[in-house]
């Protein structure tokens, strides 16, 4: 009856049934998986933001697959305030950053053929990427301590084959936290132009670095040199996920790149997804960027500064993280890390991701989000301490 695309269990995993148990023992858990920005306590100018939506130009059903010029606009602006200039003509606005990769997907690839991707990295991909019949080839981030992550550029050339038709890449990416590097840039722009494959950026999270980087690449709407793909969205540069609103900027060489805007056109026109009041909505919400974002900048500063300080001296090891909302710990090999997210979740009432879950290709890894309150991210610290002895 049902598509093959489909191949998930409807199963709930172990740590769900753990998590239901304990809510209904009326437990209260420690949560450091909360990545959901209006659950973590910041202050919205919720005047300012719902009343924004209620504009009458709305009432109009003006149908455009790039998006209302006003909007792109918006969103031009955005960049021309971080320093890149873009043109809104080549802004295609989209309900979401996930809904950005199915056009991608459906732009680039045919059924069965492939994109990279960064491991560790993000776990959606696997959901969007097969429910497009796109397949997965993971690329590695390899880390060296203190330095931090880099590209395995040998493992990007072992991924590569006749049917893949992009390169992911996430800067900085989740929840590794590390940024995409000039040098890292230009190779992989040799990689694309020889293997005849395009650029997919995903910038969602870059306006949250912790601190500046000379050798760190901006952002990659500028970049021209192959058929190149920059996505972002409101769900985390305006920490507002439920409003709905991502794009994608398209760069390369003028001809490729024009192309793949009229295809772009053609696959956001069947849709014509993202709703008019949140596009008349999106310039003046793009106004409130900087209070938001200092918001959750001074929060996700202020946990890891503290668990940089906590961790000296323990048994585990903070990895290195220049930005982003998460930070990760090694912890010692003598369990998994399914052993100590489940120890931790049964015995110490705190929720924290397995590193299998963003796919780290070793053990023993525990992700921590950086945005809960800092008292309850430092008593769930404090019991994963304790506990690791
Ligand atoms: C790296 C990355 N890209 C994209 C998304 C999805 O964003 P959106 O809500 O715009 O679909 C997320 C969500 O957590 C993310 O972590």
């Amino acid at each position: 009856m049902f598509s093959k695309r489909f191949k998930w269990s409807l199963e709930s995993n172990r740590f769900a049934r753990v998590i239901e148990a304990k809510k209904k023992s009326g437990a209260r858990i420690l949560d450091l998986t909360e990545s959901n920005p209006t659950r973590a306590g910041f202050d919205y100018p919720v005047e300012e933001i719902l009343g924004a939506l209620a504009q009458t130009p709305a009432m109009l059903y003006e149908p455009a697959p790039r998006g209302l010029l006003l909007a792109r606009d918006a969103v031009a602006g955005y960049y021309a305030e971080r320093g890149f200039n873009v043109d809104p003509e080549r802004i295609h606005l989209t309900a979401s950053t996930s809904e950005a990769y199915s056009y991608l997907f459906k732009l680039l690839a045919d059924h069965g053929q492939s994109v990279l991707v960064p491991q560790p990295s993000y776990p959606l991909f696997e959901f969007l990427a097969a429910l497009e019949g796109v397949e997965l080839h993971p690329y590695e981030l390899s880390y060296a301590h203190p330095a931090g992550w880099r590209i395995d550029f040998d493992s990007v050339e072992k991924a590569i084959d006749a049917n893949t038709r992009a390169i992911i890449l996430v800067s900085p990416n989740n929840p590794t936290g590390s940024f995409v590097k000039l040098g890292e840039v230009e190779r992989l722009n040799a990689i694309c132009a020889r293997h005849n494959l395009a650029l997919i950026a995903d910038e969602v999270f870059g306006d949250y670095g912790f601190r500046d980087d000379e050798s760190r690449a901006g952002s990659l709407v500028s970049n021209n040199s192959v058929l190149t793909f920059v996505m972002s969205g409101f769900s985390k540069i305006l920490a507002l996920p439920q409003m709905k609103l991502g794009w994608i900027v398209t760069n390369g060489p003028a001809d490729l790149r024009d192309e793949a805007v009229e295809r772009l056109d053609f696959i956001a026109d069947t849709f014509l997804s993202v709703g008019a009041p949140v596009q008349h909505a999106a310039p003046s919400w793009l106004r409130l960027r900087r209070e938001l974002q200092n918001q959750i900048l001074d929060r996700a500063r202020g946990n890891l500064n503290w668990l940089g300080n906590v961790t000296e001296g323990a048994p585990l090891r903070l990895l290195n993280v220049e930005g982003g909302w998460c930070a990760t710990l090694e912890l010692p090999r003598y369990f998994t890390e399914e052993e100590w997210a489940l120890a931790l979740l049964e015995k110490d009432d705190v929720l924290a991701h397995p590193g299998y879950f963003y796919d780290f290709p070793r053990e023993a890894f525990l992700v921590l989000s950086l945005l809960p309150r800092a008292e309850i991210f430092r008593e769930a610290v404090n019991r994963i301490l304790a506990r690791v002895g």
